[in-house]
Parts: C-alpha cells; sequence; structure tokens
C-alpha cells in the first residue's frame, strides 16, 4: 500500500480517481476505468470520508468520457499529436486511450502529485511528466511547440484564479505554433458561490476561484480561440445511464436557468501561427 498524503486542490484529485473506481465496479460502468480501480486498492487513504454518491461516481466517469472522446478524435485525426494534460492528477487518460507512440502525450501536476504518479503507474513510449504547478512560466518551454497540439485541462480551471488561468491560455496560445484544440470543464460564477455543495472540496479545505459561464468568454478574450462544441454537465451525453434518481434529478435541473449552466464541458479550437519573430 502507499500512503497519501495530499491537502487542498491535490487532495480532490482521490475523489475524481476513487469516482471513476466506483464506476468501474458498478453493474455498468460507464468508463469501465479499472486501473482506476486497482490503484484505489493500492492507495492506503480513506476514501469512505469523501461520501462519495453513485450519481456522483457516474457522474465523474461521464465528464471524462466526454473528454477522452474529444481526445481520442484529435489524436485519430492528427497521430502525431502532442497531449498537454494540465491537472492531471492520477487520471489514468493516457492508458484509456493508449495512444500509438507517435502521439508525445505530457501529463502535468504538482510536483508531489506526479512524484505518486511515478510511483503507481508504469512507464509508456512517447510519456512525459512535469511536476510544477501549470502557472509556473518555464516548464512549457520543454513541451514541443511545432506539432498539432490537443490540451485537456479537467478538473483544473476552477482552481485558479481569473488572471492565472488567463495568463495559463495565452502563454499555451502563444507556445503552440501548429494549432490545436484546447478541451476543459468550468463551474460558472454561481457553481463557485455553491463551492460548498461540492463534498471533495468541502472534505479537501480547497477553494475554488474562476467562474466562467461561457466558452464564448475565453473567444472574446483572445481571438485566436473559436468555440466548437459546449455540453451543459446536466444534459451531457450518456446522462441516461445515471443511476435513476440522479437521472431524474439531472433532468429536472437542465430546465432550471442559470442552474443548467453551473458545470459545464468545452472544446475549443486555436489557430495555428509561424514561428516567434527573431
Ligand atoms: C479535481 S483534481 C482533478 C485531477 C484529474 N484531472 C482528474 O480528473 O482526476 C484537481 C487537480 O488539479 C491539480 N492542480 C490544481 N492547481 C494546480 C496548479 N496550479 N498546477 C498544477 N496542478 C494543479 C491538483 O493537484 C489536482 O490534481
Amino acid at each position: 500500500m502507499i500512503k497519501v498524503q495530499l491537502t487542498g486542490a491535490e487532495e480532490t484529485l482521490l475523489a475524481t480517481l476513487y469516482g471513476r473506481a466506483l464506476d468501474a465496479r458498478s453493474e455498468h460502468p460507464i468508463l469501465g476505468d479499472t486501473l482506476a480501480d486497482d490503484t484505489v486498492r493500492r492507495i492506503d487513504y480513506d476514501f469512505s470520508q469523501l461520501h462519495l454518491t453513485p450519481g456522483d461516481a457516474a457522474g465523474v466517469a461521464l465528464r471524462a468520457h466526454q473528454l477522452d472522446s474529444w481526445t481520442q478524435q484529435f489524436i485519430t485525426d492528427n497521430p502525431n499529436a502532442v497531449v498537454l494534460h494540465l491537472g492531471c492528477g492520477l487520471d489514468t487518460r493516457v492508458h484509456r486511450l493508449a495512444p500509438p507512440p507517435t502521439v508525445e502525450w505530457w501529463d502535468v501536476d504538482q510536483a508531489d502529485v506526479i512524484d505518486l504518479r511515478t510511483r503507481l503507474y508504469p512507464a509508456r513510449p512517447g510519456y512525459h511528466t512535469v511536476g510544477a504547478s501549470v502557472t509556473d512560466e518555464t516548464w512549457l518551454a520543454d513541451v514541443p511547440s511545432g506539432r498539432p497540439t490537443m490540451v485537456v485541462a479537467e478538473g483544473l480551471l476552477m482552481y485558479l484564479t481569473e488572471q492565472d488561468g488567463k495568463h495559463l491560455i495565452t502563454r499555451l496560445l502563444d507556445h503552440f505554433r501548429a494549432g490545436g484544440r484546447l478541451a476543459f470543464d468550468a463551474y460558472s460564477p454561481l457553481g463557485i458561490r455553491l463551492q460548498g455543495l461540492n463534498r471533495a472540496v468541502r472534505a479537501s479545505g480547497a477553494t475554488l476561484h474562476w467562474g466562467i459561464t461561457s466558452a464564448a468568454e475565453l473567444a472574446d478574450f483572445d481571438p485566436r480561440l473559436r468555440v466548437l462544441d459546449e455540453v451543459k454537465a446536466f444534459d451531457i451525453p450518456g446522462r441516461d445511464q445515471l443511476p435513476a434518481p440522479y437521472r431524474a434529478a439531472t433532468t429536472a435541473l437542465a430546465h432550471v436557468p442559470g442552474v443548467n449552466r453551473m458545470a459545464q464541458l468545452h472544446l475549443l479550437a486555436f489557430t495555428p501561427h509561424g514561428p516567434a519573430p527573431a
């Protein structure tokens, strides 16, 4: 067993990992992430204190499934892609999608999280890790900049301030010259105000900061971004696979203006540009 002592935003990765593990153990898994389940069984941590419900687990699995599907599509279209997975936590996305070695996959999270990942998961061809804050200015220079790039950030941007989040996006768009896609989930300002209802956030003592109402806000902020798709969490594809009481609740909430935008998933394209002038 590996003893894990994480706090704050880092500790929340255990809730999402556990959600995917519970989904894998369920009678009708959505994501079927058996590696997440194996990993939970190797970690010395009281997962029961998170009080995750079957609905929470299915919600985490649906979100991951949507982001997997956008990422897989990009890899299929661009077999020489770079995938930059920000705030990866202990997510097994690279193992679920198992990209060919022609894809360079970069998992980024805080140093102690990456240290834990390295102890739990095997290496893969084309796989790299960065142990640093995403807001750290130095690590991006190591990531190849001239290949089509898929940036995925799941359960991350809400932990950043708006200023840090926007600065990160600007740095990413400046760096990746061949263009690509950005996929992420977000809470609206209302979702941020209601963060006390989020069991995992409450249990870890983490604080959520950045609320985004629609991806158009980001496209307005940087014209290199173009919105391709948007999914409201209460209306997410596969919602019919939720356990019955949760399905009924999400159907009702999906019709309440404001509440129905509390959590969303976004896919944006960013345009290619030439090398930086000398
Ligand atoms: C809710 S967890 C999500 C983890 C993973 N994406 C998943 O879905 O299981 C939030 C993750 O964001 C990471 N995180 C938060 N702020 C960060 C920062 N400034 N730099 C790097 N990682 C950060 C945490 O360490 C944690 O792994």
